[in-house]
């Protein structure tokens, strides 16, 4: 006889989006999800003290609006998981501490797991079960890191990060550079596409060969741009913006990419899965598909709402938490802005 499929609630609340997401097992039932991210464009990027302030504002109408659409009553949640780390310290405080009060209140379990897990168990609910072990890329505005995962609820290794800014972070930045409004990502993809991606040649960082295998490097790239549009215009020259788009955007999207592609095939694995924000971009999408299929690697990349942060990724995890038999949290769980990546639960 199989178990009962747990209804997990799970709270994600590591940066700037405030998500609650319900599941049944492998099943979403809702996720809903509140941004603050209008109230931190005019400042280019995310203000923790106004993220905080949003998320304490959203956290129970937002919690409502999932239980409304999943058709359950709050009593009906048989396990409660959250977002312990890594993210911004006050933000994950107020996640963390609504998650303890629900559970508390309610009689259910805690599940305080970790933001980098979650965003790969998320593919459970769109791709089924995760092949073990797969290859996790997990790009967004906060991180950029290479995963080895063997069970998402108990193995995660890090086999790289980046060392300066996240891809997300240099899409921004980049962004503001050329004129285009926070968060630049998704403005960098649209004007690249009537852009020419080898305009400008510039640098990919980490390629040599000595240097880190699976680590990134953006800063440099950014800093490529910055001088490139800044000396178009002291000469007095317009500054081609979709070519520096697509240009960037490639550099981006070739390292991302070849790292992911050689990690897999020098760790003999099969899978790949991407995750994040940025994974929501079309080139890097489109390079990835092309470089796995000719490499024999199998993709795997939720839709785009479930790679940017949301609650479903927490409640997916929790979900197989539960099901694993992991011994819950306790109700003194801290958030850990620093938590590292092979800490799955805490
Ligand atoms: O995962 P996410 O919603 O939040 C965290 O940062 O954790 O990711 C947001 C990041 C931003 O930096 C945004 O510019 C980037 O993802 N992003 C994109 C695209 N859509 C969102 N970057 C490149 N291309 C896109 N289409
Ligand atoms: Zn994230």
């Amino acid at each position: 006889m199989s178990l009962p499929e747990p209804v997990v609630l799970g709270i994600e609340t590591s940066c700037d989006e405030t998500g609650v997401g319900i599941v049944r097992g492998r099943m979403l039932l809702a996720d809903a999800v509140a941004s603050s991210v209008d109230d931190h464009a005019r400042f280019g990027g995310v203000v923790p003290e106004v993220a905080s302030r949003a998320h304490l504002e959203a956290m129970v109408p937002t919690v409502h609006r999932a239980l409304d659409r999943a058709g359950l009553r709050v009593s009906e949640v048989d396990a409660v998981a959250v977002t312990a780390g890594p993210g911004l310290a006050g933000a994950l405080l107020v996640g963390v501490a609504a998650a303890k009060a629900y559970a508390l209140a309610l009689d259910r379990p805690l599940y305080g797991v970790n933001h980098l897990a979650a965003h790969v168990a998320v593919d459970v609910l769109e791709h089924g079960p995760l092949p073990q072990p797969c290859l996790a890329l997990l790009v967004s505005g906060g991180h950029s890191s290479l995963l080895l995962v063997g069970d998402v609820g108990a193995d995660v290794r890090p086999l790289g990060s980046t060392i300066d800014d996240a891809a997300g972070e240099a899409f921004d930045k980049v962004a503001r550079l050329l004129g285009l409004p926070f968060p630049g990502g998704p403005h960098i993809d649209r004007v690249a596409r009537d852009g020419d991606p080898v305009a400008v040649p510039f640098p990919r960082g980490l390629t040599g060969p000595r240097d880190p295998r699976y680590d990134f490097s953006f800063s440099g790239l950014k800093t490529a741009v910055a001088r490139w549009v800044e000396a178009r215009q002291r000469a007095g020259e317009p500054v081609p913006v979709a070519d520096v788009a697509a240009s960037f955007q490639d550099a981006v999207v070739d390292v991302l990419t070849a790292k992911a592609v050689r990690a897999c095939r020098e760790q003999g694995v099969g899978h790949l899965l991407i995750g994040g924000g940025v994974a929501a971009n079309s080139r890097l999408r489109a390079v990835a598909e092309t470089r796995c299929a000719a490499a024999g690697i199998r993709l795997r990349v939720p839709r785009p709402g479930l790679c940017t942060d949301n609650g479903a990724m927490v409640a997916a995890l929790g979900a197989h938490l539960v099901l694993a038999g992991a011994e819950p949290s306790t109700l003194d769980i801290a958030a850990d802005p620093a938590l590292p990546v092979t800490e799955v639960l805490v």
